[in-house]
């Protein structure tokens, strides 16, 4: 039964008596086994389109650390590709799409067959819940997700990764009318993705807002709160028993209005956010995850051990999942996300 899932109960509210948790990019390139898939598959999207390899991927964590949930193996990026952006994944270098700087390119952007590309990504989600079930883990919950509006936008503006993403804020303050329309059709697309991972078994969703924290308050609430906000109504008219997690990544002091405003039922914390601020200010409203630095799990030892107890004092007297601040870097030795498990697990609230 899932009701039963320790990290379900925490999202729900709840206090267990085990600390639940699970890391974001928790499959990934620090681990040997999951390097060794991609060079078979040959492309990063040859790998999240085969649901069998990416069933695999997503499950490799758990069968070395048993968290308590696995996240799909994906990304937040399948969104503009089956919208109908021209998406590549360069090695060394990210993610590169072909960059939309005008109406018509939003024009001929299409949510008709958008879930003829996810479809495959439903599989997996199937797939991997069916695995869960025949291998036995129990307390394993799966999460499915998405990038938020904001976040999906800023890549396909600039057309990949940049240091200041100025080009997508320019046009959100120069011309915001057309820009919504862009956020609009990312929205509703979304929605459609996160429904389709929910029928096909994720039990709880998070939604990745990775540059929130460039945006001034008024552009914050335009752009990331409303969207958000559409997002989550939706999700919850259709399916108000899966928690959405938001993640408004480096949202400072704009955390408290994210939260309140959103209606998300949990809130992840970036790194520099306080644990005892969050305590006090966002965890006497909803459970809250986070949010170990990466970088103290790559440095590992007693840096690792500080940084961890520091957050598991300071957050594990109300409902609490431990995750990171952000994902686990690729260079991190999967010794270290060990002794990190055995940490968390020890911890007696
Ligand atoms: O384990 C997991 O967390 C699940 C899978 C997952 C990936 N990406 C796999 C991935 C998730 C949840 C994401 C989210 C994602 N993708 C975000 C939001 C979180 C964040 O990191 O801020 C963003 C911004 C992206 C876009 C993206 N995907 C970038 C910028 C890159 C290149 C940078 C990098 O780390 O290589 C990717 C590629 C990517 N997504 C990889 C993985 C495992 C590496 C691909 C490879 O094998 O080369």
């Amino acid at each position: 039964m899932s009701e039963s899932k320790r990290i379900l109960q925490t999202f729900k509210g709840n206090k267990t008596d085990q600390i639940p948790f699970w890391f974001m990019r928790q499959a990934g390139r620090y681990l040997p086994e999951y390097r060794e898939l991609r060079k078979q598959a040959g492309s990063f999207l040859d790998l999240v389109y085969n649901p069998d390899m990416a069933t695999e991927i997503t499950l490799q964590p758990i069968r070395r650390f048993k968290m308590d949930a696995v996240i799909l193996f994906s990304d937040i990026l399948i969104v503009p590709h089956a919208l109908g952006q021209d998406l590549q994944f360069v090695q060394g270098e990210g993610p590169k799409l072909d960059p939309i700087r005008h109406e018509d390119q939003i024009q001929k952007l299409s949510i008709d067959y958008v879930d003829d590309k996810f479809e495959k990504i439903y599989q997996t989600v199937g797939k991997v819940k069916q695995k869960l079930i025949d291998e036995e883990f129990d307390q394993t919950a799966l999460i499915g997700f998405a990038g938020s509006p904001w976040t999906v936008a800023c890549y396909m503006v600039e057309g990949g990764g940049s240091k200041d993403f100025h080009h997508t804020k320019i046009w959100a303050y120069k011309d915001p009318v057309i820009f919504q329309k862009l956020i609009d059709v990312i929205t509703q697309a979304t929605i459609q993705y996160l429904k389709g991972q929910i029928k096909a078994g994720a039990e709880a969703i998070q939604l990745f807002d990775s540059w929130s924290g460039i945006l001034d308050p008024y552009l914050f609430e335009k752009f990331v709160i409303h969207p958000t906000q559409k997002i989550v109504q939706s999700l919850k008219k259709d399916h108000p028993n899966v928690p959405v997690i938001g993640f408004p990544r480096c949202a400072g002091v704009l955390y408290t209005q994210y939260l309140e405003k959103t209606d998300v039922d949990v809130i992840a914390i970036d790194t520099q956010v306080s644990p005892s601020w969050a305590r006090d200010n966002l965890q006497n409203k909803k459970p809250v995850q986070g949010n170990l630095d990466p970088v103290a799990l790559l440095t590992g030892g007693d840096a690792l051990e500080n940084a961890a107890k520091t957050i598991l004092n300071d957050l594990s007297s109300g409902p609490f999942v431990f995750n990171l601040g952000h994902g686990v870097i690729k260079e991190t030795p999967p010794e270290h996300v060990q002794q990190l498990c055995e940490i968390i697990r020890g911890h007696k609230r």
